[in-house]
């Protein structure tokens, strides 16, 4: 199979020395693309700044802007057969780029920002022949607003996490997480290391595009 994963910050830059990102280390990307490259796969993974070696025998695609990454995603989801989309997008870039350091001001300023484009929405905007995995960061009512992103964003499923606690989530090893589908159901991985996460969502997504495949609904 063929899988596309995308992992780790984005960086929307301010001016040619500062930016605004997130703590995604995109080791749970990493850990999903290791995970499939394991069990035989064929994978791409699309990577924000990350500090973390490259999987051997991944084909790397580096980026830094959600502007790259959309590109990228674009490009590379033609012909596969699951988009895994863990990389934790910026939601806003600053208005403009200034093309030189901005100076240091001794008051308080304000920054013009805008929103960037939701990548996952907008592939549902388009028929498709893969499966999408789309991942929710939460810090409250996580089900619930989980599952508005399932649907909003054209997921087939949705991997939820609590980033607001300290033992797991954002940078750290270990992860817990609830995984909701379409249909009503949900499963959920108690904490455990990001690497056993990944492997029972490897499974998840195998059965899921087994039945998709048998049902032809693509
Ligand atoms: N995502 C995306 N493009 C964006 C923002 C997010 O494709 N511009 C994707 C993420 O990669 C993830 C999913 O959308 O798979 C949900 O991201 P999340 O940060 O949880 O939600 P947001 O849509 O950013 O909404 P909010 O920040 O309000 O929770």
């Amino acid at each position: 199979m063929k899988f596309v994963v995308t992992a780790g910050p984005t960086r929307e830059p301010i001016d040619p020395v500062r930016f605004i990102s997130n703590r995604s280390s995109g080791k749970m990307g990493y850990a999903i693309a290791e995970a499939a490259l394991n069990a035989g796969h064929d994978v791409t993974l699309i990577s924000g700044p990350s500090m973390i070696s490259p999987p051997e025998k991944a084909r790397m695609v580096h980026v830094v802007t959600s502007d790259d990454l959309y590109d990228s995603v674009h490009r590379a989801v033609r012909g596969c057969d699951v988009l895994v989309m863990c990389a934790a997008v910026s939601d806003y870039k600053p208005a403009t780029t200034r093309k030189r350091k901005l100076p240091k001001q001794h008051t308080t300023f304000s920054l013009k920002l805008k929103p960037t484009r939701d990548i996952l929405a907008s592939l549902a905007k388009t028929p498709r022949k893969y499966l999408v995995v789309g991942f929710a960061a939460e810090t409250q009512n996580l089900q619930t607003n989980a599952r508005k992103k399932l649907f909003s964003k054209g997921c087939d499923l949705i991997v939820a996490n609590d980033v607001s606690r300290k033992n797991s989530g954002m940078e750290s090893d270990q992860n817990a997480v609830t995984i909701l589908f379409r249909n009503g159901e949900i499963k959920k991985i108690s904490r455990t290391s990001k690497k056993i996460i990944a492997r029972e969502l490897l499974k998840i997504i195998l059965k899921m595009l087994e039945k998709c495949l048998t049902k032809k609904s693509w």
